[in-house]
């Protein structure tokens, strides 16, 4: 062998090497090509079971509602995402969405909202929830005014007693009352009843863990320990609010009434928040029983709906609305179901699909 041979034959060797690099490359470049494809395709599909199923309580923006733990920045595995989704979390009104549980989901559904849930950027998908006409209502707030502020700021560790308030007014008021009094959804906060028999150490864990089977979720997800230390302080204190005669504004009840605009209402809402587990119309679907049905309609009365709305059925999928729906939104709701009383089917169809 020459050593021009040896040459051309290293060249030829080479030439090959490197065009067959190219080549390799260029395959694995159209399978990333194809990969990443996939992936925003799951992305998209993701988004869309999400707004349907997920927004009313996780947020539009999966920032976490309430109790509810945001799911944007969220630290689990991939494979802890998807029991969660698919089995639920047991003893919490986080259910079981996976078919084989009961729920809804396929298990390719839930491997794109695991996907999403990864990657997505939450901006987008609230843009996508708005466009789906699928935006949370606002969780009923009592608005905190500057100048009640300063007032509480003035008076003995007011700074704490401020930032109690303020988690109360956001976060408590809408069950507990505007002024700690109570409502027909949970009790009085403001009781020299409830001071006398509760120590800080005892408020702090009942906020903390909430109480399983009642409307009280644990707000150690949502409340940092020294917002749940201030607004303990705010319980413990509350007489001397009163005694500084700070008042916050009462939340208004509105009267159940059937008029064209609160019927609407009432449709559109349980279009967004109902119709994922009591079907279309109320016909009912394998997640939970009809309401569009003589049998029901004929059997409970309002004052009975709005309680079952507000509270929930413990023990079943049926979640608790009363911190999410305004009593307004609950009686508009209840109106929308008694309008399909005339039409309704005399049995519920209990094999809806
Ligand atoms: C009725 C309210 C509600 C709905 C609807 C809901 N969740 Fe949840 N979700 C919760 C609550 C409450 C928790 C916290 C449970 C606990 O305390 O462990 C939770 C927890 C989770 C977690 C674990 C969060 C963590 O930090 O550990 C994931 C993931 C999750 N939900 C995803 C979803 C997805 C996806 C959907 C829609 C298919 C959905 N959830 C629908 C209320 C809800
Ligand atoms: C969705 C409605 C709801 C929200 C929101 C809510 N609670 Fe409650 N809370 C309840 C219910 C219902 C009970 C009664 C539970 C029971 O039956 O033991 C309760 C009980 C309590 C108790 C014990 C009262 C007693 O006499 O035993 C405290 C303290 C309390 N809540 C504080 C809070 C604080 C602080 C917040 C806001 C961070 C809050 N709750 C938000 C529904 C709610
Ligand atoms: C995550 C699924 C789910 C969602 C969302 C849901 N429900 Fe339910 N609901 C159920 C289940 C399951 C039951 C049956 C509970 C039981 O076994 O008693 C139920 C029961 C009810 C009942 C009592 C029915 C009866 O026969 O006693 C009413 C009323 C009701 N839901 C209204 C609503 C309204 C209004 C909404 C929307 C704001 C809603 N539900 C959203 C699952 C759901």
């Amino acid at each position: 062998m020459t050593r021009e041979m040896a040459w051309m034959g290293f060249l030829a060797t080479m030439l090959i090497v490197v065009v067959m690099g190219f080549n390799l490359l260029r395959e694995s470049d159209k399978q990333e090509q194809a990969a990443l494809e996939l992936r925003i395709e799951a992305v998209k599909t993701g988004m869309d079971t999400y707004a349907e199923n997920c927004v009313i309580c996780h947020g539009a923006a999966g920032e976490g509602l309430g109790a509810t733990p945001p799911l944007a920045g969220i630290a689990l595995e991939a494979d802890e995402l998807y029991k969660t989704i698919d089995r639920g979390r047991y003893n919490t009104v986080m259910a079981a969405y996976g078919v084989d549980e009961g729920g809804i989901l396929a298990p390719a559904e839930i491997d794109d909202l695991v996907t999403m849930i990864e990657v997505v950027n939450w901006g987008a998908v609230a843009v996508r929830v708005e466009e789906l006409g699928l935006t949370p209502p606002e969780m009923v707030v009592v608005e905190l005014t500057e100048e009640t502020l300063v007032s509480v700021r003035a008076l003995p560790d007011g700074a704490v007693l401020a930032d109690g308030l303020t988690v109360y007014a956001t976060e408590c008021a809408a069950c507990h009352g505007a002024n700690g009094e109570g409502t027909t959804l949970a009790p009085a906060l403001n009781t020299a009843d409830l001071r006398s028999t509760m120590s800080d150490d005892e408020i702090i864990r009942l906020i903390t863990n909430g109480v399983p089977g009642t409307l009280m979720a644990g707000w150690s997800n949502a409340l940092t320990n020294e917002q749940i230390a201030a607004v303990t302080t705010l319980v413990r204190r509350w007489e001397d609010l009163d005694s500084a005669g700070i008042d916050l504004p009462v939340i208004e009840a509105e009267p159940i009434d059937m008029s064209p605009e609160t019927l609407a209402h009432g449709a559109w809402l349980f279009s967004l928040t109902c119709t994922q587990c009591h079907g279309t119309d109320g016909y009912g679907t394998r997640m939970a029983p009809a309401l569009n049905s003589q049998q029901f309609l004929a059997d409970t009365p309002d004052a009975a709906i709005q309680q079952i709305i507000a509270l929930g059925v413990s023990g079943t999928r049926m979640p608790a609305w009363g911190g999410r729906l305004s009593e307004y939104d609950i009686a508009a709701l209840t109106a929308y179901l008694r309008s399909w009383e005339p039409t309704a089917p005399a049995i519920a169809d209990v094999n809806a699909p």
